[in-house]
């Protein structure tokens, strides 16, 4: 029988015994909880002292119909908020512009100003809660937009607490919702990160994603090893933009998947956490602790979800948002059990989150923390997980780093091969997926799945149309003038655009204006 292999191509035995630790030291490899190099969790108490943040991602429609949903999570029990954002919103283009048609309030809310902005947050305690929006491209006009919106309910911006995903340079590896061209990416977030510092101190200014490349097929090791050297690539830049590495790096943060293959999925949070701390530590000379403290938020894989008996996903959500939890995740993402078939009904959504309840309130993995902790196998997958992760961010160093690797086309092809190599593995068999290509069923129950209305869009247009109506149409254009003017330079253009949005420029506004000054990107084919 060939060895077993971890979803990264590791070997994994079918024994692990004294002799896999020979040589191991705690104290080097560990450390204790809440403290360097904090493979063991970022806090001394974990979920000891507070549970992980139950966040439901959600979003569809009009900023309305998202404001119910918020609603009703917050009324049963989700700790945080979450905001998906359509398309249109995060390729910078109102709800009429030509391009967005058919796809306003489809896979999230509908954002075109901070009027809208105003009715997504109507009624919820933005000094309370905190917020996460999925957003990057375009992330600072929607932090700008809330920032409004909070200020005009008496909120001040150092009272917020949220997360911008912000984090382009996996757009163009994975998902592609870019705009600019690399180098003005970098350098608009770079302006986030030091107008952050500045006036939001409390805002986690990007979200360095592995999620949706794992969603694109990348393996685990993949997953991180791309991912930090996206962060590294964030890192540089903020340094090169003159910034102190302490002023921003304590909030940066990172978003993972958690796969079904639970033991290679809590040794890779725990190996990911000990190469950013000693990373930024080492490397970076970072001397605060926050600075190399890996917090993550965790969403469960929707790609290993199945549309055939689509129960089923209930046991796999489960299952992944375990791992998260013994990963040590600080929020999690529990995807409804619907979601291979059409966005979540609120029903599914529910349940996704009572699933997260029932791992906090009903299990013990909230009394103790890391339990997996000197764990022959656990600990010999961190180690190997560790040195496979390090071996592929040298690869992506020795191509100049993440953003010249992006532009050969480096990480796209690495994740494509998996991809191909998975979908090889599902089609003969030897990767089982229940209820797919192993114990199926005949017959397929009817399932009604949520629909969006398609009178959204008009809706919005008419909504647009108003806002333009009713603002003071020279004023906007001096604001806009006046963003071209600090993106020509090297002003930092989030000033000029917070003034542009608050006379009522739409987003699709803001983004054009940068668009005329620093064109966009196209990616170059690779083969
Ligand atoms: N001991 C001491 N303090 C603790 C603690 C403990 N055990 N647990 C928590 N705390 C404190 C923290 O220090 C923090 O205080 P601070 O802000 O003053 O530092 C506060 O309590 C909140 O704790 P966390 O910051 O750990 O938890 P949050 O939930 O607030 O933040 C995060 C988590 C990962 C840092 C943050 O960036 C976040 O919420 N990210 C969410 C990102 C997200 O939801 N993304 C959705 C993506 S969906 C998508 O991409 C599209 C789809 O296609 C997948």
């Amino acid at each position: 029988m060939s060895e077993a292999t971890t979803e990264s191509g590791l070997p994994i035995k079918a024994r692990y015994g004294p002799e896999d630790l020979d040589g191991f030291d705690p104290a080097v490899q560990l450390g204790e909880p809440g403290a360097y190099p904090f493979t063991r969790g970022v806090y001394p108490s974990m979920y000891t002292g507070r549970p992980w943040t139950m966040r439901q991602y959600a979003g569809f429609g009009t900023a309305a119909e998202s404001n119910a949903r918020y609603k009703e999570l917050v009324a049963n029990g989700t700790g945080g908020l979450s905001v998906a954002f359509d398309l249109p919103t995060q390729m910078g283009y109102d709800s009429d512009h030509p391009l967005a048609s058919g796809e306003v309030g489809k896979v999230g809310v509908a954002i075109d100003s901070v009027e809208d902005m105003q009715v997504l947050f109507d009624g919820l305690p933005l000094d309370e809660v905190s917020t996460s929006m999925t957003i990057n491209a375009p992330a600072a006009s929607l932090l700008l937009m809330y920032q409004l919106v909070a200020e005009g309910n008496g909120i001040p911006a150092a009272q917020l607490t949220g997360t911008i995903q912000n984090d382009v340079l996996k757009e163009y590896i994975a998902r592609g919702t870019y705009i600019y061209p690399p180098a003005e990416s970098l350098r608009l977030i770079s302006n986030i990160f030091a107008y952050c510092h500045r006036e939001i101190p409390r805002w986690n200014t990007i979200s360095i994603s592995g999620y949706h490349m794992a969603e694109a097929g990348a393996t685990p090791v993949q997953e991180v090893a791309f991912t930090l050297a996206n962060a590294k690539a964030y890192v540089q830049a903020a340094l090169d933009a003159g910034l102190a590495v302490d002023d921003f790096a304590p909030r940066l943060s990172f978003f993972f998947v958690a796969r079904t293959t639970l033991l290679e999925e809590v040794a890779k949070f725990r190996a990911a956490r000990r190469i950013w701390a000693r990373m930024m530590k080492e490397e970076f000379g970072a001397q605060n602790p926050k600075s190399m403290m890996l917090r993550f938020h965790t969403q469960t894989a929707g790609v290993q979800l199945t549309a055939q008996q689509p129960e089923i996903n209930l046991v796999r959500v489960a299952l992944q948002g375990l791992g998260a939890v013994l990963g040590g995740t600080q929020s999690l993402h529990t995807n409804s059990f619907d979601e291979a078939i059409a966005l979540p009904t609120a029903k599914a959504a529910r349940l996704a989150l009572r699933t997260q309840q029932v791992l906090a309130h009903e299990t013990d993995v909230t009394r103790t923390v890391d339990p997996f902790a000197g764990s022959y196998v656990v600990e010999s997958l961190t180690d190997d997980l560790e040195e496979a992760v390090l071996a592929l961010m040298q690869a992506v160093d020795d191509r100049g780093g993440a953003v010249h690797a992006i532009e050969q086309g480096f990480q796209k092809s690495e994740i494509e091969r998996s991809a191909y190599d998975n979908a090889l593995q599902i089609d003969s068999g030897e990767r089982v997926v229940v209820g797919q290509n192993r114990f199926t069923v005949e017959e397929h129950e009817r399932y009604e799945p949520l629909r969006v209305d398609p009178a959204i869009e008009a809706a919005q247009a008419q909504r647009l149309e108003r806002l333009r109506a009713d603002r003071d149409g020279s004023a906007v254009e001096r604001a806009l003038a006046d963003l071209r003017t600090a993106a020509e330079g090297t002003d930092n253009v989030l000033p000029p655009m917070r003034a542009a949005l608050a006379a009522r420029a739409t987003g699709g506004e803001v983004a054009d204006a940068l668009r005329d000054v620093w064109g966009q990107h196209v990616p170059r084919e690779t083969f």
